[in-house]
């Protein structure tokens, strides 16, 4: 089996490729380098530069390499940009894609991993997010996952082709400092960038109806959630037509005022946050369910939150050193 990965020189996609490799699954990464960094992919993979706007392209990888299966994270992920550019979300996100399985059908390629985002969930207003509960995102790249969700199952129902899409919680952490998160979007970067600057980090909101009236999440090791992946596509080599939805999280909930303290021991700061206002479109509480996936593909997380902070603070320090304390 050769897997294509698009988007392998991401965060998250270098991840895949590594626990693949581990898991013993020969791979090739098909990335933009929009985002993706070269240097992330092993010297053993092949890397091709590519948008998954080219069909032409993507036929020819995939002939050329023998694919039998796809995971597909090759996508934009900015919440926020995405309201600014819901077109440019649209045409990245669920024209890529769609481009991509067209491709990937007439390549007769049996096994498609899609990566999907607790994003399509909006604001659910229950204490467990199962994979029943109503989708109904709030930004344009919620609704471009959730679009995606509907594009690879109804290619896997017209042409046979087995499907997993899974829905990414908060996903951190490295498995070596060298593949940290780059990006300062999410709350552990920002909070590093805060502390690294001597200021204060930031509280969105603590009005919020929960213990400590912060928002609550699910954190998610990005190790865990590349070996969901490896799961995921064995389980698709089981046979054609799988179709599985699958939240990818812990299960445990962790409020930001308790990542913060976190964050702080493990840096050896001591910097109480300051709260200013909410951002708009934040759900109080969004928590998975993770039992479908333990059920589905034997997987559960590992990591805990500890792990992921310690591991993310040494990608950092390995961009700023300037940010130890020790
Ligand atoms: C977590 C919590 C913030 C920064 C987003 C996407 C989701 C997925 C993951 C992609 C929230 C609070 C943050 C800060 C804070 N993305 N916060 N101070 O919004 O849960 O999820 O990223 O696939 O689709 O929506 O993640 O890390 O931005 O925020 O208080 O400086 O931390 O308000 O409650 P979010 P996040």
């Amino acid at each position: 089996m050769t897997w294509l990965i698009t988007g392998g020189a991401g965060y998250i996609g270098a991840h895949v490729v590594r626990a693949m490799a581990e898991a013993g699954e020969r791979t090739v990464v098909y990335d933009d380098l929009s985002a993706g960094i070269a240097a992330r992919v092993p010297e053993d993979v092949p890397l091709v530069t590519g948008s998954t706007l080219d069909g032409e392209k993507l036929a020819r990888v995939l002939a050329e390499h023998e694919v039998t299966g796809v995971v597909h994270l090759a996508a934009r992920k900015q919440v926020g940009e995405s309201v600014e550019r819901p077109l440019h979300y649209y045409r990245e996100n669920v024209e890529g894609l769609r481009v991509l399985l067209e491709a990937v059908t007439e390549a007769e390629v049996g096994s498609f991993v899609f990566s999907s985002s607790a994003a399509v969930y909006g604001m659910p207003d229950v204490k467990l997010v199962t994979e029943e509960t109503p989708c109904a995102p709030m930004s344009p790249y919620g609704e471009t996952k959730l679009a995606g969700e509907w594009l690879v199952r109804a290619t896997g129902r017209a042409t046979g082709l087995s499907t997993a899409s899974l829905r990414y919680f908060n996903v951190a952490g490295a498995a070596r400092p060298e593949l940290a998160d780059t990006g300062v979007f999410n709350l552990v970067p920002m909070v590093f960038e805060k502390l690294t600057q001597d200021a204060a980090p930031h509280v969105f909101g603590d009005d919020y109806p929960t213990p400590d009236g912060t928002c609550v999440r699910d954190y998610i090791h990005v190790v865990d959630l590349a070996e969901a992946h490896v799961a995921a596509a064995r389980a698709l080599q089981a046979g054609p037509g799988r179709a599985l939805t699958l939240n990818i999280g812990s299960g445990e909930g962790v409020s930001v005022r308790e990542m913060i303290d976190r964050i702080n021991a493990v840096t050896g700061y001591d910097r109480p946050p300051t709260v200013t206002a909410r951002r708009p479109g934040d759900p109080a509480r969004v928590v998975a369910s993770a039992e479908r996936a333990a059920a589905e593909l034997g997987w559960k997380a590992r990591h805990d939150v500890q792990d992921m902070i310690t591991s993310a603070w040494q990608g950092w320090l390995r961009l700023h050193p300037e940010a130890a304390r020790t």
